[in-house]
């Protein structure tokens, strides 16, 4: 029997039935004994502020937010963390005494997998991040902390590169933006990780040759943002000699994990559910 009154949380996104959320959240509640109530909702495109409106109100603790939400998500949140700010996104809420508090757990659930899972320390590394959108702008407070030596940010439209490397100047950190496809000439050989931050692979390997060249990727570490089928920039520089070809389920893992530590400020083991659904759901 659980010893705590249940808490009501939940995960929302248009599509939804793909998310594995609960599973993990159940596994992480049961390490502390605590009784939550985790569901799955899927919210038209256009209700998203209506309904986490009425969840709060009805006295729910916290909801994770997936594509496309997570800038009403920033815009719903009546306090915003640092990260979450610099982002843009929240992929976390938390009611405490009638505010709503919004974070972005993405970029620490990349670098917890790294760092932790894959020995992957980032310090004085250079890293070189493909797609300048709401998934790669989550990450920069994050490598920022992390204290990485460069961030070059790679985009199909290169201005918003330039801006998120202006802001990571800002932050301390050398930074520039370039254009796509990224070639050994633009980024030299200083760079010890890429990590893919778009959807580029689900279009397709002539897509990811116009994304990154291959030549590229040889003895590197790379890490896809996509896990599962939609992996396909993880296979792919898997055949091209990467180091290290690192999909997303572990970030997904330590995001949720994340989340967990604003809702309760307890830290749950991560690696008995990664292990789980790395085996039963997404071999390599
Ligand atoms: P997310 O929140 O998942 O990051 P997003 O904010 O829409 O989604 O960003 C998608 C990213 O994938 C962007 O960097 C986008 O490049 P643009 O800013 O030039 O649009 C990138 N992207 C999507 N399709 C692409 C393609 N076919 N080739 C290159 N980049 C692509």
């Amino acid at each position: 029997m659980s010893s705590t009154p249940e808490v009501q949380l939940e995960v929302v996104g248009n599509p939804i039935k793909h998310s594995w959320s609960p599973q993990i959240h159940q596994d992480f509640a049961s390490q502390f004994a605590r009784n939550i109530s985790y569901e799955k909702t899927e919210v038209a495109l256009d209700a998203f502020a209506q309904h986490a409106e009425t969840f709060f109100n009805l006295g729910g603790l916290g909801m994770n937010v997936e594509v496309p939400f997570k800038e009403d998500a920033y815009r719903f949140a009546s306090v915003l963390s640092p990260g979450a700010k610099l982002a843009g996104a929240v992929n976390t809420l938390h009611q405490i005494d009638g505010q709503v508090y919004g974070y972005n757990t993405d970029g620490v659930g990349l670098v917890n997998d790294l760092t932790h899972r894959f020995g992957c320390a980032l310090a004085g590394r250079r890293v070189l991040v493909l797609g300048a959108g709401g998934s790669a702008k989550g990450l920069l407070t994050p490598l920022v902390q992390a204290q990485v030596a460069e961030i070059v940010w790679a985009n199909r439209t290169p201005e918003k590169a330039h801006e998120l490397a202006a802001t990571t100047r800002a932050a301390g950190v050398a930074s520039r933006g370039v254009g796509l496809p990224v070639t050994r000439a633009v980024v030299g050989d200083e760079i010890n990780l890429i990590i893919n931050t778009t959807s580029v692979g689900l279009q397709g390997a002539a897509e990811l040759n116009k994304l990154c060249a291959p030549t590229l990727i040889a003895g590197r570490i790379c890490y896809d943002l996509s896990y599962g089928a939609n992996a396909r920039f993880q296979q792919w520089t898997a055949q091209h000699g990467a180091a290290q070809s690192l999909d997303g389920l572990g970030m997904l893992v330590e995001q949720a994990a994340q989340s967990f530590f604003h809702w309760f400020g307890e830290r749950p083991v991560t690696e008995p559910i990664y292990q789980r659904l790395r085996t039963t759901h997404f071999p390599t």
